[in-house]
């Protein structure tokens, strides 16, 4: 028998969860509910299943809910399906600070139930090159560098209102602290500089982190910069070896003094593989049938917030920063 989806939020982001899950024959997208009912009219036109008058409905009707709708709603939208007892894959950011990120995941470990949270990065296979070099001791990182450049605070015309993002890092940034700790673990401390250049909006990251292994990382973060190639990287140094990504088209590596270097190249394969979009979603639906644990979890949700919190915290006056003294209320 089907699992039944629902997906509350129907922009962009549901658009393209819909389009994989449409193709799962495991799964059967039930309804879709948007406070603007013409988006989730679409939804259901384009992939099948209907759109539900009410979040109430929605949840009556579903086994599991996907979160897609703007990072200020996650803690209520989730909170509400838990509380229906239903299983929950939601976007990032899990929280937008760390009281709220505290609840939440107190919340989700009483519940019983699933939660994903949606980094999509981690599925993408220029990371999955990167990550399994590390684990089969391919690569031992001894030193990292990595940047995420934003492009601009200016479209959509709320992207600089912290109000509404949770502040730049919750933005595009929070993948790169998830990829960091997923690659590298526990994060001991972090020491930032930050300035604003745009909307008086703190857009400008200068981050060392420095890990529970003893490896230190530092990280460029920035949004006033054009969308100037590559977005996104990451370069890991180990002993006479580095591997460097390029977005998530292509990762090279040398590994050894002699070694010539290797490139995969993913430039070619479509978007919602490349950006690690389908395996997610197909790892959420492992997880329901009880196949396999989910692979992004509220606890490692939690962690990214902590993180950001701490460099946040270190930004005000450039101090550093241990990330686990800082505690959320319940
Ligand atoms: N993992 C990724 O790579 C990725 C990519 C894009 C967006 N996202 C995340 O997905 C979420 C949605 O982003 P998007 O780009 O699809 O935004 P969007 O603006 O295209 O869609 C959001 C939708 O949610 C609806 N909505 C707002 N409040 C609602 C509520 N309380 N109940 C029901 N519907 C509501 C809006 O009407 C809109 O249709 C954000 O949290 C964003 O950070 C993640």
């Amino acid at each position: 028998m089907a699992y039944k989806i629902g997906i509350v939020g129907a922009g962009g982001v549901a658009a393209i969860h819909a389009a994989i899950l449409a193709n799962d024959v495991r799964v059967k997208l039930q309804s879709y509910f948007d406070v603007d009912a013409a988006r989730s009219q679409a939804l259901a036109t384009r992939f099948g299943g209907h759109a539900a008058g009410s979040l109430g409905q929605l949840l009556q009707e579903s086994d599991a809910v996907l979160v897609c709708t703007p990072n200020t709603t996650h803690e209520e939208v989730a909170t509400q399906i838990l509380d229906a007892g239903k299983h929950v894959f939601c976007e990032k950011p899990f929280a937008l600070n760390l009281d709220s990120a505290t609840r939440l995941r107190d919340k989700v470990m009483r519940s019983g139930l699933l939660y994903q949270v949606g980094h999509n990065r981690r599925f993408a296979p220029v990371y999955k090159v990167l990550k399994e070099a590390i684990e089969k001791n391919e690569l031992r990182p001894l030193s990292v560098h990595a940047k995420m450049n934003r492009g601009e605070l200016v479209n959509p015309p709320w992207v600089w209102n912290a109000q509404l993002t949770g502040g730049f890092l919750y933005e595009t940034p929070v993948h790169m602290f998830d990829l960091m700790t997923f690659f590298f673990g526990k994060v001991e401390w972090v020491q930032v500089a930050a300035r604003a250049h745009d909307h008086g909006e703190l857009d400008d990251f200068s981050i060392l982190l420095r890990f529970a292994s003893g490896l230190q990382a530092t990280m460029k973060t920035y949004a006033h910069a054009s969308w100037h190639f590559p977005f996104e990287r990451f370069e890991v140094y180990g002993m006479h070896s580095t591997y460097e990504t390029f977005e998530m088209e292509s990762i090279s590596f040398t590994n050894g003094l002699e070694s010539k270097t290797t490139t995969y190249d993913f430039s070619l394969t479509g978007m919602p593989e490349q950006w690690g979009y389908i395996e997610e979603d197909r790892l959420f639906v492992d997880a329901l049938e009880g196949k396999s644990r989910v692979p992004v979890t509220a606890e490692d949700g939690y962690q990214v917030v902590q993180l950001i919190e701490a460099c946040y915290r270190s930004a005000k006056d450039g101090s550093r920063v241990h990330v686990n003294a800082l505690v959320g209320k319940t």
